[in-house]
């Protein structure tokens, strides 16, 4: 059964309803960790990977990829990952090419790059490149969401171009036009907050991004209708509990322009489902289920590491809002099932 798009708003009056707390800073100065996995692929994983048009590079991601997620491949992953740093197929026979479909297995080695996600009031687009910015001071803080809300006008004019592409309703592509022209503005006055302070801000990289239904799909519900919705909350929350009044005024325009945006996000969900057959709609479904579960941990580290006097929450309050947050999207979806 298809669902309706969720509303966002009951939503974020359920999560702002938790008291406000002080905010922490903590000595977070090293964002960046690398894992290497290590596996063999028989059977039906392995015939996945054989299967279709792809490089053998393609092939050798795709495997790393399903180890890191912690596919039933694997023992378990740390997540998707940032970055892959290199990658290495070695079929059973030598007699054949690696992924030649008479392999009966393949041993894959990669090492991947993870980096801390912050969480921007803004949105990731697909192929988004973090950037780390060490240490722990107010300019470091604008210098990072600067970055990310540019990388945000990215997202939406791209997004907006693919919906046209594919005769998406007008009203959702003008919908992500007005967005981008949103994150202009967001960039502009974070990033003039962190010169103010010192810190330049370059510009958004990104790897060219997947422009497939099924990847835009599984993006939007990860990065949209978890992350940036929550995102919105979290910038709604800093509005009130910040104690410069500078700061209260710009938070309070970035949260109303991201709540608009969490629900484009759930709107453009519903839209997308109804093009994906019954098979990729749980895959979708499946990819936000995830980034719910991980968004309370994000969350804490995140307020560890987010400088005092910015009107974040605390770790605990953090977590208990992404948890709230978490609660009420599942509890909606189920009842909307
Ligand atoms: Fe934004
Ligand atoms: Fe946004």
């Amino acid at each position: 059964m298809r669902l309706p798009a969720l509303q966002l708003a009951p939503i974020a009056s359920l999560v702002l309803a938790l008291s406000t707390t002080g905010c922490l800073c903590a000595n977070v100065q090293d964002e960046v960790s690398t894992e290497q996995y290590d596996e063999v692929f028989t059977d039906e994983a392995l015939a996945e990977l054989q299967m279709g048009s792809m490089t053998d590079a393609e092939r050798c991601e795709a495997a790393c990829q399903q180890l890191a997620m912690g596919d039933e491949t694997g023992t378990g992953g740390q997540g998707d990952y940032d970055k892959l740093l290199s990658c290495e197929a070695v079929g059973g026979d030598d007699a054949l090419p690696t992924w030649d479909p008479a392999q009966t297995q393949v041993t894959v080695v990669c090492e991947v790059e993870y980096r801390s996600l912050g969480f921007c009031t803004g949105r990731r687009p697909l192929g988004h490149r973090e950037l780390a910015f060490v240490g722990c001071s107010r300019g470091a803080w604008f210098a990072e969401q600067a970055y990310l809300e540019r990388a945000s006008i990215g997202a939406f004019v791209e997004l907006a171009d693919w919906l046209e592409r594919r005769g998406a309703p007008s009203d959702l592509v003008e919908r992500c036009r007005e967005a981008a022209a949103d994150e202009v503005v967001h960039g502009d006055r974070m990033a003039a907050l962190a010169e103010r302070e010192g810190f330049e801000v370059p510009p958004p990289r990104a790897e060219p991004g997947g422009d497939e239904l099924l990847a835009i799909a599984l993006h939007n519900a990860v990065e949209g209708c978890v992350r940036e919705s929550f995102g919105a909350l979290l910038g709604a929350h800093q509005a009130r509990a910040c104690e410069d009044a500078e700061l209260r005024e710009l938070f309070a325009r970035i949260a109303d322009d991201e709540l608009r945006h969490g629900q484009l996000a759930w709107d453009l969900d519903a839209w997308l489902l109804e093009q994906l057959d019954e098979r990729e709609r749980v895959q979708v479904e499946s990819a936000r289920i995830d980034a719910l579960a991980e968004l309370s941990r994000l969350t804490w580290r995140n307020a560890e590491r987010t400088p005092s006097g910015l009107g974040w929450p605390s770790p605990e309050l953090a977590a208990s809002m992404a948890e709230r947050f978490a609660d009420s999207v599942r509890g909606a979806r189920s009842i909307a099932a």
